[in-house]
């Protein structure tokens, strides 16, 4: 019995070592494409797998993706049916989500960039940069949102969070897309961090409605999926400075092409999909605890919602 890891393009060894101690013998596993025997895996760990490599093996019961984010399966038209999807939920995944979101949001309030500007003319504090007020609003109230809203909290922020659907979060309001369109609660606050999963509901969702509805000179943090902004609408306010800047993690093309617009943007600071990585050895053993739950027809962990999309 075999596990088949497909993840193109990158090294995986740390991972399979990783899964091979977690395994203990109890399965073979393979790098994709060098599967001695297609019929013997039964599990698949995948990030941008390519479409249809999941039909060429007839046994197969699970695939995990291998970060928190499924759109990637799910989009597969080839996905042969009756699968079962799972993700990653990992506390060390949320910590970096919450390191990032912090980071971003305190060199906003703090005014880093201009700091760093008066730094290179030997200014010493003329202006004084004064602190920017903030009230943040995280879009998508889940694994990775929850910690990061408590974590902008902590740090004194005023936090609302929007979700799908209601729920109640200690000391953090949340409405729910169900009470309040997007743009209704884009007027509310004047930072937008959006931890979304990426859905047929949440594609493009930044877009200029949204970026209307903020107060003048409000601030954009990405750190989900690129194609949840609209990137002609995010660029268009900022050249108007209805956003005044934009702190984004993923894109919809990555590596971002060189000629793409935001990599010269002076109020664009990008970074490259590095908010959060999936600990390898963390993922190993969550993937070699449903390989043993699956084996013995016991439930898995962090199952996937194929209709709400995560
Ligand atoms: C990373 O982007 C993930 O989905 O884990």
């Amino acid at each position: 019995m075999a596990i088949a890891i497909i993840v193109p393009g990158r090294d995986v060894s740390t991972l399979k070592q990783h899964l091979e101690t977690q395994l203990k013998g109890s399965a073979a596993v393979w790098v994709y494409p060098d599967i001695p025997n297609p019929a013997a895996v039964e599990l698949a760990v995948v990030w941008k797998h390519p479409s249809g490599s999941l039909q060429e093996f007839p046994n197969l019961r699970v695939v995990h993706s291998l970060g928190a984010g499924v759109e990637h399966l799910l989009k597969d038209p080839l996905m042969p049916e009756g699968l079962q999807l799972c993700r990653i939920v990992d506390p060390e995944l949320a910590k970096g989500m919450c390191h990032y979101a912090a980071m971003a949001v305190l060199n906003i309030h703090k005014q880093w960039w201009q700091l760093q500007a008066q730094q290179e003319q030997k200014i010493w504090a003329e202006p004084v940069p004064e602190v920017i007020p903030l009230k943040i609003g995280v879009l998508g109230m889940g694994e990775l949102g929850v910690p990061v809203a408590k974590t902008l909290h902590y740090l004194g922020f005023e936090v609302v969070g929007y979700s799908r659907k209601a729920k109640i979060v200690e000391g953090i309001p949340v409405f729910s897309a169900e009470e309040m369109d997007l743009p209704a609660f884009a007027e509310k606050v004047n930072a937008l961090v959006c931890v979304l999963p990426l859905t047929p509901q949440t594609d493009g969702v930044l877009n200029k409605s949204v970026f209307k509805a903020m107060p003048h000179g409000s601030y954009v943090i990405n750190m989900a999926r690129g194609a949840h902004v609209v990137d002609k609408d995010l660029l268009e306010a900022l050249d108007e400075g209805q956003i005044e800047r934009a702190v984004l993690d993923v894109f919809h093309v990555e590596p971002l092409p060189t000629e793409h617009p935001f990599w010269y943007h002076d109020k664009v600071t990008l970074t490259p999909h590095i908010a959060s990585l999936t600990n390898q050895e963390n993922a190993a053993a969550i993937i070699a605890e449903n390989y043993h739950r699956m084996k013995k027809g016991e439930a898995l962990r962090f199952p996937v919602n194929a209709s709400a999309g995560y």
